[in-house]
């Protein structure tokens, strides 16, 4: 019997081999903003150890305060387009396919080493967290700023052969602070109800959509955690959910990524859905789930010990999940820091050879 995790994925606009993707993670080892030779060879390891899709790292489109890490590569600029091609061949050479993730930080930022790394923070409303001012509020232009960056970075994921692209719209960034009424107290029409606060982002994705074309994938990844709040919700039940994801699924987003730090949590009483079923229940798009896959221990146990290491565990739960339809894709994170080949030892039933994830892996690009 064909194992789950690896029939292939096939949807209007982007085919996989496989059901596997690398999750978007922060490296912050592309120096100058420029992804490296050795940038290049992280993606292709993931890609010749069989991920279907790679979501790279957050990269960040052309606004002075887009950046909040150092050495986070940009999306924009003849260098860091140049090094993302290198990449592209890359993994394409490995038969994987690859998406950019489209990243702009907005409150969270504290001053530093990277580009604006001095300049105020830019918010919906000037704000990082409830109660905590941080930088400016957003300028109705401004917003048109932001907006057009992230148009013109699609456009290029599109130019250097990308296979799609993905907008974070997840754990507190900029996209995520316009729709969490703790952080978007505006009262223009990018404020006030949830057709509102997601405003931004449906112009975005509307702008997007006019500068790649119809058929161009778009994915977008969102989450109800916050890094500023774990326990923090965007709605409350599957009807506010609902309301939430029709418009957004109806300007143009081909597949919905729904980011939880273990994939087998349920989402509203009733039900075992997780996030990720629930977003495919309620648009009819495919899902990508993700969080905790392979490991005992979730991204961030504890937000002040920083990342913990986590052994390896079995997936049966996994492939259950994705047996029964509940989402169509799963995204791996550390599991595919620990090790390159994830997939092709699950495929090839040597889950024994898998290494555990430790978090010293994240200070180099080689693994261990
Ligand atoms: C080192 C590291 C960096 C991350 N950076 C990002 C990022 O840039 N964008 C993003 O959306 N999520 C980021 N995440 C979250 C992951 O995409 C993923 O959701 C999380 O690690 C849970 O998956 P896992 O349990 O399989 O690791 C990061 C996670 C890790 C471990």
């Amino acid at each position: 019997m064909e194992q789950p995790l690896f029939a292939p994925f096939r949807s209007p606009k982007l085919t996989l081999k496989n059901r596997i993707a690398m999750a978007p993670m922060t490296r912050s080892f592309s120096v100058g903003n420029v992804p490296n030779a050795e940038v290049v060879e992280y993606y292709r390891k993931r890609a010749a150890g069989g991920t279907g899709l790679i979501i790279t790292e957050g990269t960040c489109v052309d606004h002075e305060a887009a950046h909040g890490f150092q050495a986070v590569p940009n999306f924009f600029g003849d260098d860091a387009l140049a090094g993302w091609s290198q990449v592209v061949k890359a993994v394409h050479a490995e038969g994987g396919k690859i998406a950019p993730q489209l990243w702009h930080v907005g409150a969270v930022r504290t001053p530093g080493d990277y580009p604006g790394g001095q300049l105020p923070a830019y918010s919906p409303s000037g704000l990082a967290a409830p109660g905590v001012p941080t930088g400016k509020k957003m300028s109705e232009s401004d917003v048109a700023d932001v907006i057009e960056a992230f148009a013109s970075a699609a456009e290029n994921a599109k130019a250097v052969g990308m296979d799609a692209i993905e907008l974070h719209g997840a754990h507190g960034y900029l996209i995520d602070q316009f729709f969490w009424q703790a952080t978007n107290q505006r009262t223009d029409r990018y404020g006030g109800d949830f057709q509102s606060r997601s405003q931004f982002a449906l112009e975005m994705l509307a702008a997007i959509r006019a500068r790649v074309g119809e058929d161009y994938p778009i994915i977008f990844r969102y989450s109800q955690w916050k890094q500023q709040d774990y326990g923090a919700r965007l709605v409350q039940t599957p009807k506010a959910l609902e309301s939430f994801l029709g418009p957004l699924s109806d300007a143009g987003v081909d597949i919905f990524h729904c980011s939880q730090r273990r994939f087998w949590d349920a989402e509203f009483d009733g039900s075992d859905l997780n996030l990720a079923g629930w977003t495919k229940k309620l648009t009819g798009k495919p899902t990508i789930s993700v969080g905790s896959v392979g490991l005992d221990q979730d991204f961030i146990a504890d937000v002040k010990e920083g990342f913990k290491s986590a052994q390896s565990v079995g997936i049966e739960k996994l492939e259950e999940l994705l047996d029964r339809g509940d989402f169509d894709l799963i995204a791996i994170g550390r599991a595919l820091i620990a090790n390159p080949d994830w997939p092709r030892l699950i495929e090839t039933g040597q889950s024994d050879k898998l290494v555990d994830f430790s978090k010293d892996m994240l200070y180099s690009l080689d693994g261990a």
